[in-house]
């Protein structure tokens, strides 16, 4: 059987022509995500992730900077995650007190007196995750003296289980994939009176994901300062990675409202065998589509077969290209990041955070990826910006890749690096 390709890629015309979206500018409106962002540093282990930039890289590959903005290690947690849970958990208790985040801040929460915990009830949070959201939800309850039920689907990792409970979570394995778990959790919670704190949306349950979406802006408001600080202005490129796709919207979003006449162009970027946006787009009928089955790719944080609507929306108007890779682009993108180029940091990338870095190397060193790349103006005046949204959240599958060399680059694809 011929090996996958490492890259194929569909043209958002749709976006292209007109990138704005109501609900992004809804979202994200001037002032918002400052405000959320002071309210994540009221957490008290809260610091800025660091923006990582490659220059020997970059050189290599005939950009002008690619910076990496590193969530391997937000508070301790190995992933960009908690910034929507905590935020959205936060929200969901001002709207149950009617309270207002003048009333209570997040600092309150974490400090509570016991006035306030009356005021508040003992609401359980539950949610759905294949590892990292399910974690940070956990982290956030627990920290804030509430209990939280995490459910997973039967092929999550033992670490990433370990995990939840290390930040004290109680799990539930659902027989299925993260879609099931995603259903599963929604009826138990309306038969139990749980609050669940979802990263995707559905008819009549949108605010929680929105403030997900929203609570992820603090990453960008930081790299917006990191950039300032190496005078530069904005990136001239995004790419991110996508499972339910909130991630991406909040990315693409954010930056669309921020420099509206000048938006950066952005490539999604999925898995191969999750690739419910790709597949979206290349229905185009500008609404979001399924995947099923097993979702069976190494990138367990993108293994999701249906888009977030919300998510998806702001894509549609915003998205510039949306990409698959095989399992293989991701773990090649793990060693680069774990062995760099003299001069450039080392970073620890898990699967799901080392795939955008995986596409843009194949975009700009595959020969079948010309088009791509001169679509994208891909050249020595670009600055790319990457996210790496999670470090070793699963030691095992990390070690198997990092050190034994697992999922190689097929024969054919092999990139012959002279020195
Ligand atoms: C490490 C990591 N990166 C990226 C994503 C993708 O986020 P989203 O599901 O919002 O597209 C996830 C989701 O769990 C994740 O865990």
């Amino acid at each position: 059987m011929k090996p996958e390709i490492p890259l194929q890629w569909i043209k958002n015309e749709h976006a292209l022509q007109n990138p704005r979206s109501s609900l992004a500018q809804e979202l994200f409106p001037p002032g918002l995500p400052q405000r959320i962002r002071e309210l994540h540093s009221e957490i008290p282990s809260y610091g800025m992730s660091p923006l990582k930039s490659l220059p020997a890289l970059a050189r290599r590959l005939g950009v002008g900077g690619i910076w990496v903005k590193d969530e391997s290690a937000r508070f301790s947690l190995n992933s960009f995650k908690v910034l929507g849970g905590s935020y959205a958990i936060y929200k969901k208790l001002l709207q149950r007190s009617q309270l207002t985040d003048e009333n209570l801040t997040l600092h309150d929460l974490l400090n509570l007196d016991g006035e306030l915990r009356k005021g508040l009830g003992s609401p359980i949070f539950a949610t759905a995750t294949d590892g990292n959201h399910g974690t940070g939800v956990a982290w956030a309850a627990s920290k804030m003296g509430f209990r939280s039920i995490i459910y997973v689907h039967h092929r999550t990792t033992k670490d990433r289980i370990e995990g939840i409970k290390r930040n004290g979570g109680e799990v539930v394995i659902v027989d299925g994939n993260y879609d099931d778990a995603v259903r599963q959790v929604n009826d138990d919670a309306r038969r139990n009176g749980w609050e669940v704190i979802s990263d995707t949306s559905w008819r009549g349950y949108e605010d929680v994901p929105k403030w997900i979406m929203q609570g992820y802006s603090t990453m960008f408001v930081e790299t917006q300062e990191q950039f300032a600080a190496q005078g530069i202005r904005r990136p001239t490129h995004l790419f991110v990675q996508a499972g339910v796709g909130s991630l991406a919207a909040a990315a693409i979003g954010y930056y669309s409202v921020l420099f509206e006449d000048n938006v950066p162009l952005s490539v999604v970027v999925e898995p191969t065998k999750a690739a419910c946006l790709y597949k979206s787009m290349e229905i185009n009928d500008g609404q979001p589509h399924n995947v099923t089955g097993e979702l069976d790719t190494i990138m367990a944080g993108l293994a999701c077969g249906e888009p977030n609507p919300l998510a998806w929306e702001t894509l549609y108007n915003c998205a510039d290209f949306f990409a698959i890779c095989p399992d293989y682009v991701a773990a090649k993108a793990m060693r680069v990041y774990g062995m760099p180029l003299p001069g450039d940091p080392f970073i620890v990338s898990g699967e799901s955070g080392a795939v955008t870095l995986g596409a843009l190397m194949f975009a700009m060193e595959y020969d079948g990826a010309r088009q791509l790349r001169e679509e994208l103006s891909l050249n020595r005046d670009s600055q790319v910006l990457l996210i790496n949204s999670e470090g070793n959240t699963s030691p095992e599958e990390f070690r198997s890749v990092v050190w034994e060399g697992g999922m190689p680059v097929p024969e054919e694809f092999k990139i012959h690096y002279n020195a």
